[in-house]
């Protein structure tokens, strides 16, 4: 058997222990002064591909369709198609639902597949508060009501270095935010997650977890861009919980974590949030997270990625392009700052 020895660019995403893993271990490694550990630790977390590889089947139609409201599955049958789309090959049903990030469910990318179905999605309802000229707590259902649901095929870029490219359905923020009229002061738009240990397991974890619940958030030009949408589902139907169901933001031309799931609050507020990644790793993540293949993370590169499904013979490596490849509409947004500065 040939063994390819590994640049360390060939990132692999079980090779990136678990992020507050790698920070509460760093805590414990500082305290402790055993700082020898920290090597040994990343080395532990090892790179089990064979148990990573993701299928390379198509939808599959024996899946379970995902549960949800009624009102809700109609609302989301009736998208307009391919309102925005994408030459390239859809990432398979299958793995865009099963290897996850989302650690209120655990960290390893299929636990939320296993472990999501306790989240209860209806009814819900979504806070508006802050700079707006009409803040309350409106039922999902309100929030959707006046709104065409469009199809959205855009690539999904994790920091971790991998991608996947995804059809979801949703409504652009800036069409939604509008409603709740903005005042003159709001100047960014910060987005929480629910909070509940009872439904999101992974909230009672002690030892390496996030400080909850997550919070996003976004510069207002940003939230307004025609790119970012609020989805309330993917592949024609509702979202499965573990992609963060019922109503999640995705931009883009931002790394995966800015794309907060399961959204309960949405604040504008006139002075920058402080968000979840941010707040626990400032020199790893920064505020803007856009992506960028000149500026790579302190522990691995950025210039690659691994298109979803790959193996460990076929990892599927492409190269990553600047903003996701969406530079023409978004680049404006970013002019005169320097991104090695802001990332
Ligand atoms: N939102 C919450 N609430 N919790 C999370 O752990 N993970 C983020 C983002 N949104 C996360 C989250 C990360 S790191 C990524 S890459 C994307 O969700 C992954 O979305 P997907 O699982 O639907 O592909």
């Amino acid at each position: 058997m040939l063994l390819k020895i590994k640049k360390r660019s060939d990132v692999c995403s079980s090779e990136i222990t678990p992020e507050p893993v790698y920070h509460e271990r760093r805590r414990f490694i500082q305290q402790t002064g055993r700082f020898a550990l920290a090597g040994l630790g990343l080395a532990l977390a090892g790179c089990s591909q064979e148990g990573e590889a993701v299928s390379k089947s198509p939808r599959i139609d024996s899946i379970p369709s995902p549960e949800g409201p009624d009102w809700l599955k109609q609302k989301v049958a009736g998208f307009k198609p391919k309102v925005y789309t994408t030459t390239e090959s859809f990432t398979p049903y299958k793995d865009v639902t099963t290897y996850n990030n989302f650690y209120e469910f655990g960290t390893g990318k299929g636990d939320p597949a296993s472990n999501a179905h306790t989240l209860i999605t209806d009814p819900w309802s979504v806070v508006i508060e802050g700079e707006v000229a009409k803040p309350g707590r409106y039922s999902l259902e309100d929030i959707l009501k006046p709104h065409t649901m469009e199809e959205r095929i855009y690539r999904l870029r994790c920091v971790e270095a991998w991608s996947m490219v995804i059809p979801w359905i949703g409504i652009p923020l800036a069409e939604i935010l509008k409603r709740f009229e903005p005042t003159s002061k709001a100047r960014f738009v910060e987005f929480t997650t629910l909070y509940d240990p009872e439904q999101m397991s992974g909230q009672k974890a002690s030892f390496g977890s996030l400080d909850w619940p997550y919070v996003e958030s976004l510069r207002i030009d940003e939230a307004m861009n025609p790119l970012t949408l609020m989805a309330t589902g993917l592949y024609g139907d509702v979202l499965p919980n573990q992609n963060g169901a019922p109503f999640r933001l995705v931009v883009p031309w931002k790394y995966g974590f800015k794309s907060i799931k399961s959204i309960v609050k949405i604040r504008l507020t006139e002075q920058q949030p402080k968000t979840t990644w941010e707040t626990l790793a400032p020199e790893e993540y920064g505020f803007y997270a856009n992506v960028n293949p000149t500026v790579d993370h302190p522990r691995w590169s950025q210039k690659h990625e691994r298109r979803l499904p790959g193996t460990l013979l076929s990892p599927n490596r492409i190269k990553t392009r600047l903003f996701n490849g969406y530079a023409e509409e978004v680049a404006d947004l970013y002019k005169g700052i320097d991104l090695s500065r802001f990332y």
